[in-house]
């Protein structure tokens, strides 16, 4: 927000009442903290990676100690056996982002029990409009039923979605998801959604099946029951898919072992450096504030922390593989050719760092391999190690669809078109959603490959990084520049 912006949202915010006038002060304070992470971000390159990774592994000092236990939030979404999911993983640089969680966490606790402060809907609609500004380039909605086509159609829900015996015909299938404890079990979140294909990129509803109920025509689908759909949808998706999948078991445990088994030297891990930057400790400060078993992510979901940790433990990942069973779909199909893109350049670094026929992989490289990826075998330890480089660098394609400007549009939206919603905390945590997908992190197009000192594995990451520019891309969201580096922010 420019300081301009900011004066405009605080002279309308005093038309407000003065619980609600702390709202700026709080989106300031962690809008600070993630500036920082942002300048930070820019001033990262191949000469100093090495120092920035090694300053974001310090053990927390006495003042950090202090502030996570003035945080709290144990337990966690992340904790997790058999990993120990938060050994070796510190939230140890960004003060300014625990003394704004802290201060966010009392203050939605506090309003989220309070369902008087939210007023009347149009009351709402209008904080949300003060103190969000409106991104011109994405759409405008009517209803909970075009938010939830835009929704399949624009973020990744790839792990929901179906092919059914008939062409051209998919469903979104989320009963699965009224299987883990709700607040209020009450209303169901799971459906069934049939979709057909409209265009080469666009599933649009035809029907739905929802709490034993038929619609089988879009325009009879109620409001209520596609709110609650998205609800499910929503809180999947960020704690399964994106908090643990991706930031956590595809991210952090990987740096962390990448960290405490390979040393700096090793040209594995220089190949990977720019994939760690930052992971473990946007991993640690999330469990400890965001993930907490009274944090505020627990907080606006429909399922209870017994019900998300129920879901974290039976997520599996779905695969991206190059036979996507989409076809057509606008983000499976750039994920395969960011896929194929990357297979690549990891065949070839793999090629360099260990000529087939010649060498296996050394001791120290295996070690790590087997830990990361648990399923070696001892004859296809080369294809393993392909296949890890890819993923460490598919998740940033991946991550981009689960966390970013779309998705805050979506659960503004939401927070909007909801027809019961009395909480402001949501409408909060919507707006520092906001401020924290809008600002930039490394892009995966930096090129670090100077960081690497094998020579041949050096010339085919600099291919890696400037061979992008000719990748070819439908949507916004998967071109090479709006892709981050790490899952670092
Ligand atoms: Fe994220």
């Amino acid at each position: 927000m420019k300081f301009r912006d900011f004066i405009q949202a605080v002279i309308s915010g005093l038309q407000l009442p003065w619980y609600q006038r702390l709202i700026p002060f709080l989106i300031r304070a962690a809008e600070r903290s993630l500036e920082a992470q942002s300048k930070l971000g820019d001033s990262i390159d191949a000469t100093n990676i090495r120092e920035h990774i090694t300053h974001q592994n310090r053990p927390p000092n006495r003042l950090d100690r202090l502030l996570q236990w003035l945080v709290g939030g144990k337990p966690n979404l992340l904790d997790r056996e058999p990993y120990d999911a938060l050994q070796g993983i510190y939230a140890a640089t960004d003060t300014a982002f625990f003394m704004a969680s802290a201060v966010a966490k009392k203050y939605t606790s506090w309003l989220g029990s309070r369902s008087w402060v939210a007023g009347d809907p149009g009351i709402r609609i209008k904080h949300l409009n003060v103190w969000v500004a409106q991104d011109a380039s994405l759409p405008v909605f009517r209803s909970n039923v075009d938010l939830l086509e835009y929704t399949i159609n624009n973020i990744d829900t790839l792990g929901m979605l179906h092919a059914t015996d008939r062409p051209e015909t998919f469903e979104l299938r989320t009963e699965f998801l009224d299987d883990y404890q709700r607040k209020d079990p009450g209303t169901p979140v799971g459906a069934t959604v049939a979709l057909t294909k409209q265009s080469v990129s666009h599933l649009v509803i035809a029907s739905m099946t929802y709490d034993g109920k038929e619609y089988d025509r879009r325009d009879q689908i109620p409001e209520q029951a596609a709110h609650a759909v998205l609800r499910g949808v929503v809180a999947y998706m960020t704690i399964a898919s994106h908090a643990f999948h991706a930031h956590y078991q595809s991210s952090a445990r990987v740096a962390a072992l990448s960290q405490s088994m390979l040393p700096m030297s090793h040209p594995v891990r220089q190949v990977l450096m720019p994939t760690e930057l930052g992971t473990t400790n946007s991993a640690a400060r999330a469990a400890r504030t965001l993930l907490g078993e009274d944090g505020p992510l627990v907080r606006v979901f429909p399922f209870t922390y017994i019900g998300l940790c129920a879901m974290r433990r039976n997520y599996t990942t779905h695969p991206i593989a190059s036979d996507s069973p989409f076809p057509g779909h606008r983000v499976a199909t750039d994920y395969n050719v960011w896929w194929t893109y990357i297979t690549k350049y990891m065949s070839d670094v793999v090629d360099a760092l260990y000529p087939a026929g010649t060498t296996t992989l050394d001791p120290v490289a295996k070690e790590w391999l087997q830990a990361v990826d648990g399923r070696v075998s001892r004859t296809e330890d080369r294809a393993a190690l392909i296949r890890v480089l890819t993923s460490a660098f598919m998740i940033q394609v991946r991550h981009n669809f689960m966390s970013n400007r779309i998705v805050s549009h979506i659960v503004r939206y939401m927070s909007i078109l909801e027809p019961s919603e009395t909480r402001v905390a949501r409408a909060l945590l919507t707006m520092v959603m906001f401020k924290g997908t809008e600002l930039r992190w490394v892009p995966i197009t930096r090129d670090f490959s100077s960081n690497i000192d094998h020579r041949e594995a050096r010339a085919v990451m600099r291919a890696f990084y400037q061979g992008m520019a000719g990748i070819r891309v439908s949507h916004e969201l998967s071109q090479p520049h709006e892709i981050e580096a790490s899952t670092g922010m």
